[in-house]
């Protein structure tokens, strides 16, 4: 592929994920000022970068209403305090929708039409739930193959009905092990590079400083998931343990082109390689980043083989080890969501593409051997999104 110039990471930050409702640390903090925290992270954490030379403001944000409508992409630089001369935009590709906005400043990068750019992603699932005031128009349910095409819990009841070679026992086991590897990653302090603490008001009006995710569950086993009832249908297999929570959080990622990069003296944390979007049928949503992790891969000239990271989000346990398996992965491969993933943190829609990402820069850093990583996700209405990007801190060859 011709490129004007070459796509990099820069940095990477989130604020701790939430737990949507009013038991959530972030109910009373609103989500423009959670896109602003990290924004003004980003800043404070690469002194080099002024606000000024920021060309673009792009996120993924997927209910576009009340604290997250009016083009908050626009909003966050002048909350930041960054003066107007800033623009910046919102798109909407659901989950990917921070992933899309990584995306989009990636083609801006290597068509030569910016070189530095905020982009993030951020939801309150708290304040704006899943389908906050949407009017589907009405062929649509007929369109997409039924009622269940609109509910996410009941497109992964279809992945089990439809492969039913991927039972509830494995799902359970599969989000275990994403329990215990986030557990572990917590507790060796790997979130703490990423997180940006965030001040909140608590229900009898004191302040505290939220560092820490509120959805991981380190007591899971076994025993009390198998207890789980069913939460989308009777007889179901998908339970609020094998699924990834309703969250609130935000995350951010800053680009910017290899040229500009050299002259401000920053040192790159990986590049991008590829990017692909595929759609399959709404129903079994979750399947999609089979084609779009095997178009990404194509587009590169790699293979599966290739990759010796993955971060692929856990909307469901059962459309992972649904995809793992057609790529031809174990649901225990030791390459895949090395810190665990959302079925343990949580995943607050938007926010959860620019949270793998800063997954993998930071996991790149810890493994200095590592040249290829994949960030995927699966996307409601039956899409999958997939990048490919290539380590820059492989001087580190750190265990
Ligand atoms: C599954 C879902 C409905 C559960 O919602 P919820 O009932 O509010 O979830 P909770 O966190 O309160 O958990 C429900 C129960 O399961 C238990 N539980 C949850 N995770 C558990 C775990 N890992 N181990 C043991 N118990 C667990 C909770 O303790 C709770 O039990 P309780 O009612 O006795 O207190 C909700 O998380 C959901 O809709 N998830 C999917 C989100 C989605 O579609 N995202 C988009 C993806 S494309």
């Amino acid at each position: 592929m011709r490129i004007l110039d070459q796509p990099v990471v820069i940095d990477g930050v989130r604020t701790a994920f939430g737990k949507a409702g009013e038991k959530g640390v972030f109910w009373k903090t609103r989500a423009d000022d959670l896109a602003v925290a990290v924004a003004k992270a980003l800043i404070q954490r690469n002194p080099k970068i002024k606000p000024n030379m920021i060309e673009d403001s792009i996120w993924g944000v997927t209910n576009q209403v009340k604290e997250q409508g009016g083009t908050l992409g626009r909003a966050v630089p002048m909350l930041a305090e960054w003066g107007w001369e800033l623009p910046g935009c919102s798109i909407d590709r659901m989950c990917a929708g921070g992933l899309t906005a990584i995306g989009f400043g990636v083609g801006y990068i290597a068509t030569g039409m910016a070189d530095c750019l905020l982009t993030g992603g951020v939801e309150h699932m708290g304040h704006l739930p899943m389908g906050f005031m949407r009017d589907p128009h009405p062929r649509l349910q007929e369109v997409m193959g039924g009622p269940s095409a609109f509910n996410m819990g009941m497109t992964a009841e279809n992945i089990h009905d439809r492969f039913p070679e991927f039972t509830r026992e494995m799902a359970d086991r599969y989000a275990l092990l994403s329990q215990q590897k986030a557990h572990r990653a917590i507790q060796a302090g790997k979130m703490k590079q990423m997180i940006v603490p965030i001040e909140i008001e608590e229900s009898d009006g004191s302040r505290v400083v939220i560092e820490t995710d509120q959805q991981p569950r380190p007591d899971t086993n076994m025993k009390s998931l198998s207890g789980l009832k069913p939460a989308f249908r009777e007889n179901g297999r998908v339970t609020a343990g094998n699924a990834s929570g309703l969250n609130d959080g935000a995350a951010a990622v800053f680009l910017m082109s290899g040229k500009k990069a050299e002259v401000l003296g920053l040192e790159p944390k990986m590049r991008w390689v590829s990017s692909a979007v595929a759609a399959v049928d709404p129903t079994i949503m979750g399947t999609a980043p089979v084609p779009a992790t095997l178009k990404a891969l194509e587009k590169a000239g790699l293979a599966m083989d290739d990759l010796d990271i993955i971060e692929m989000n856990e909307a469901f346990a059962v459309q992972v080890l649904y995809c793992l398996d057609r790529l031809g992965l174990d649901a225990d491969d030791p390459r895949v969501n090395i810190w665990g993933g959302s079925l343990a943190f949580g995943h607050p829609l938007a926010a959860s593409g620019p949270r793998l990402v800063t997954f993998l820069m930071n996991l790149f850093k810890e493994n200095g051997h590592a040249r290829y990583g994949l960030t995927t996700m699966c996307v409601g209405r039956g899409q999958g999104y997939a990048m490919i990007w290539e380590n820059m801190q492989t001087r580190d060859s750190a265990p």
